[in-house]
């Protein structure tokens, strides 16, 4: 077992790489060199990453993708997506050259709302409370003026501030649950310093409140913080087409087509198991958009499954529909997104993925990120329902089991010739690998 490390943050970071290298690898060279290899030749670059976070030792690379062809509201797109599961980039690809030919998809921001609470502990006489919340609720917005002044010149701020009676689910817990615009930043900062501004008046005003007595003065302020869960920043995206237009898998009509499909998104609504994994492949397509945009993918995961599971069972995140001929794919799901501040501002590749989607608003930015979730599971249930899944996964588990083992090209163009329509089997392509090298 290794010792504790004292003032590891304060060492550099030769010095702290020589320490993770001499305590966990035999090998010291080797390790040093992976770590070092993954170093950036240009040092303001390197800088820049070793400053996003504490401790950096290396960068850890993830594939930056680009899924082409997506007609949003009438608007060609090239989408980058930053993830490293197989198949993802090229399943978003497909399903945007299906809908290209019929019509698009089609995405509209529904509420751009997003939370923060104060959580408070208050023992004392209810009327009193909401009083004092009613006497202290103006100044809890002019304390905040410095926070909120470049928000509010922007059409943006503080939307309402409630306060609220939770001492049902716990013994003396109130809440100032309070609603905020951030426009085109994600707004953590904004929200979290309001409410921490929010906080502090609260308690002051109330040490000096008339009505409250000694005790009820003493109100505990627990913490000030944004809620993930945004119930009310909603984006929708939809596809449709009539029935006969879903002509392209070989050997199954458009009306199965659109049946089994249909009956597959109507598994995922009602179960929590399918729709687990169904909402997984929609934030395959999802993080990788959020992550390539520089966007919080830690709180968008949070938020959409609390959102999946708002009525009490845990849903699928899209809808779909016949009517009248018309086959209809829908997903509406909570979005909090920035496309100005925190790295959107500073990560080079994050710049250019912006650039790249024409420097989209906020609003534009879920709707783009919407249909990349929708557009990835049109295209798991289309391969689930039709050839399943392993075809299409197949081609890059073997390129990843063949890389492993360090095939050269035209290694590689055989063993994939040689597996072409059959199960790649992980000790069958090893065998494959050595007979070709024996030879
Ligand atoms: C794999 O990453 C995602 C899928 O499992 C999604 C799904 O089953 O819908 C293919």
């Amino acid at each position: 077992m290794i010792k504790p490390v004292k003032g590891f943050s304060k060492l550099s970071k030769e010095e702290k790489v020589s320490w993770v290298v001499s305590s966990f690898f035999k090998d010291n060279a080797n390790a040093e060199s992976i770590i070092k290899r993954y170093w950036n030749n240009d040092n303001v670059l390197q800088q820049l990453h070793d400053e996003f976070i504490e401790n950096t030792i290396s960068n850890y690379y993830l594939p930056f993708g680009i899924a082409p062809n997506f007609l949003i509201n009438g608007n060609l797109f090239a989408i980058p997506m930053a993830i490293e599961e197989s198949s993802v980039v090229a399943a978003a690809s497909k399903a945007a050259k299906f809908w290209l030919d019929r019509g698009g998809f089609k995405a509209e921001v529904i509420s751009t709302t997003k939370i923060g609470q104060v959580h408070f502990m208050y023992a004392g006489d209810k009327s009193k409370l909401n009083d004092f919340f009613t006497a202290v609720k103006s100044m809890l917005i002019s304390d905040s003026k410095s926070i909120t002044k470049n928000m509010e010149k922007r059409g943006g701020g503080i939307k309402s501030i409630e306060l609220v009676d939770k001492t049902s689910v716990l013994d003396n817990y109130y809440q100032l649950h309070c609603k905020f615009e951030t426009l085109d930043a994600m707004g953590a900062n904004f929200i979290n310093s309001c409410l921490e501004q929010f906080a502090k008046t609260f308690k002051r005003e109330a040490n000096s409140f008339n009505d409250f007595s000694e005790d009820e003065r003493d109100i505990e302020i627990v913490m000030s913080i944004l809620s993930n869960y945004v119930p009310d920043c909603i984006v929708r995206a939809e596809v449709s087409c009539p029935v006969s237009e879903l002509n392209e898998d070989e050997g199954v009509s458009p009306n199965e087509f659109a049946e089994k499909f249909i009956r597959a998104v109507q598994i995922a609504q009602v179960e929590p198991y399918r729709a687990v994994t169904h909402n997984k492949g929609i934030m395959n397509g999802i993080d990788a958009v959020v992550l390539a945009t520089g966007n919080d993918f830690r709180a968008v995961e949070a938020g959409v499954h609390a959102y999946a599971a708002r009525n009490g069972s845990y849903s699928s995140l899209t809808h779909a529909s016949i009517e009248n001929g018309i086959f209809k794919f829908w997903i509406e799901l909570p979005l909090a997104l920035g496309t100005v501040g925190g790295l959107t501002n500073l990560h080079p590749l994050v710049k250019l993925a912006l650039e790249m989607l024409e420097k989209p608003s906020a609003k534009e930015l879920m709707q783009i990120i919407a249909v990349a979730g929708l557009a990835q599971n049109f295209g798991a249930l289309r391969s689930l329902t039709t050839t399943g899944i392993q075809k299409g996964h197949m081609k890059m588990h073997l390129m990843n089991i063949l890389n492993q083992m360090g095939a050269t090209a035209d290694e590689k163009l055989q063993i994939a010739t040689y597996f072409e329509g059959k199960t790649v089997v992980h000790s069958d392509v090893v065998a494959k690998f050595n007979e070709l090298r024996v030879v």
